[in-house]
């Protein structure tokens, strides 16, 4: 049988892996396949420069939609990344007939309502195993592999150009600037890489997470969205004095009121295995009703590990092309008739713990004055940390540990201390979850 005609848009990190594990592989990938999967056309916005990988075989152009336009083309794999033109690039290659694939979560999360109903209408698939947690299969698990569970949250570093830079300024105490472009040299960080370290890029995510989990559609514009960016090494030295390592995380949550998503930097227990996840790798923890937790681990980002997804996507859609698209694997794991339209959570209703740290005149009746406030909200305190003043006269640093408590409570009670006349400056707020099941 002739092997399946594919056109790439983009060559860059992704785009390069593709070709790349493709070449590599091909014997191994065919025969899972059924069939070979030749790359005859791809596109970039500079042709002339020099790859480093082998692009002989593939004909390059500049203009992506000759390559969304190619009548020989079965599968668009797009690699290019933001809105547009890859929106318009995808809906064109669907229009056409074509099946994609995509790496792109901030297409999926922004626009795959309308990408997923135009390929439902068309009969194509959409794949887009590596729009979440770089090489980890963590979207077919969910959709599949949990399929029997009703999935009651999900939480997961999801971002690997953050959890590299948290990683490599806790080990080595390595400057924020520097570390971020030791990862946008080795390719992990986004185009523009505040959507890494203001934590975007893992609300695109977790939009897509919380999709499939709970079978509601896209809502990225409700994700609750705090990045990396105030983390101070403080508080990374306190979180680990109270037994705590602090993760940014996604969390998608159902309880009786509506969903959860927010993504925010996080203490956890250090003993729990996602809290010793670090450098550019990813974990997602999925609790489902029948399974328990399930723990699902490996690199967030990179040319290879995203590639291994890019291609375990168009192997699946290669074994599918022939087949009946009403008995495909749905897009976003159920039915699309078959969506809930479960309210999803305003912060200020979400429940969490919280680790604050703030610094306050060093004399007697402070501490008294705050618990005071805390307690008026009905917020209890699970550990106190007071650091003496460096010198005689000087502010002291209080660390307090809170049980859960409404958000709304919370901010609050931080008003209030904070209007305090012995309180100095702003206080730092990360919120905490034991992730138990
Ligand atoms: P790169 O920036 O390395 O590559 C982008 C490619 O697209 C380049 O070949 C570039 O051309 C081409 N391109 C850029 N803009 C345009 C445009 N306007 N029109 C046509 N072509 C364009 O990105 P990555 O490979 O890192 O990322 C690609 C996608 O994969 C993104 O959606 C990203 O979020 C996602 N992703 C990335 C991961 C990673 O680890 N890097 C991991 C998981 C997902 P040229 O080469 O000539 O500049
Ligand atoms: N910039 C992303 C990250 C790429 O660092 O996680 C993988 O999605």
């Amino acid at each position: 049988m002739d092997p399946v005609k594919m056109g790439l848009l983009g060559l860059g990190t992704v785009g390069g892996g593709t070709v790349e594990v493709l070449r590599r592989n091909a014997e191994e990938i065919a025969r899972r396949a059924g069939r070979g999967i030749a790359i005859t056309r791809a596109s970039a916005r500079d042709i002339q420069r020099q790859r480093p990988f082998d692009t002989s075989g593939i004909v390059l152009t500049r203009d992506p939609f000759e390559v969304v336009d190619d009548p020989e083309l079965a599968i668009v794999v797009e690699l290019i990344g933001g809105e547009s033109p890859a929106r318009e690039l995808v809906l064109r290659a669907i229009d056409n007939g074509k099946h994609v694939v995509t790496a792109n979560k901030a297409l999926i999360a922004k626009h795959g309502n309308e990408i997923f109903a135009a390929a439902q209408e068309r009969g194509v698939m959409v794949a887009f195993e590596a729009a979440v947690a770089g090489g980890i299969p963590i979207i077919k698990a969910i959709r599949e592999g949990l399929a029997a569970n009703r999935i009651q949250w999900l939480a997961g570093i999801i971002n690997g150009t953050g959890n590299f830079i948290l990683t490599e300024m806790r080990d080595r105490g390595a400057p924020f600037d520097e570390v971020l472009a030791e990862a946008q040299r080795l390719g992990y960080a986004e185009a523009d890489p505040t959507f890494d370290v203001e934590g975007i890029d893992a609300a695109h995510k977790l939009t897509i997470l919380a999709a499939i989990a709970f079978g509601i559609p896209l809502q990225f514009d409700k994700v609750y969205t705090e990045g990396i960016t105030r983390i101070a090494p403080e508080d990374v030295d306190y979180a680990a004095q109270l037994g705590y390592r602090i993760k940014h995380l996604g969390i998608a949550k159902r309880t009786a009121a509506g969903v959860e998503m927010r993504v925010h930097p996080t203490l956890i227990p250090h003993r729990r295995l996602i809290a010793n996840v670090d450098g550019v790798m990813n974990a997602v923890l999925v609790n489902g009703d029948a399974v328990g937790p399930t723990l699902y681990y490996g690199a967030g980002a990179g040319a290879e590990p995203t590639a291994s997804a890019v291609v375990a996507d168009i192997v699946d859609v290669v074994r599918t092309l022939t087949s009946d698209p009403e008995n495909r694997v749905p897009h976003l794991a159920f039915q699309p008739d078959a969506l809930s339209d479960l309210p999803i959570l305003p912060m200020d209703e979400v429940e969490t713990a919280y680790y604050l740290r703030m610094t306050a005149e060093d004399r007697p009746g402070v501490l008294a004055e705050v618990t005071r406030i805390l307690g008026d909200e009905r917020i209890s305190i699970e550990a106190i940390l007071q650091k003496e003043p460096p010198a005689p006269g000087e502010d002291a640093t209080i660390i307090l540990l809170t049980h859960r408590v409404r958000e709304a409570n919370m901010n609050r009670a931080l008003a209030a201390i904070t209007a305090l006349p012995s309180i100095r400056g702003e206080i730092q707020r990360i919120r905490l979850e034991t992730l138990e099941s």
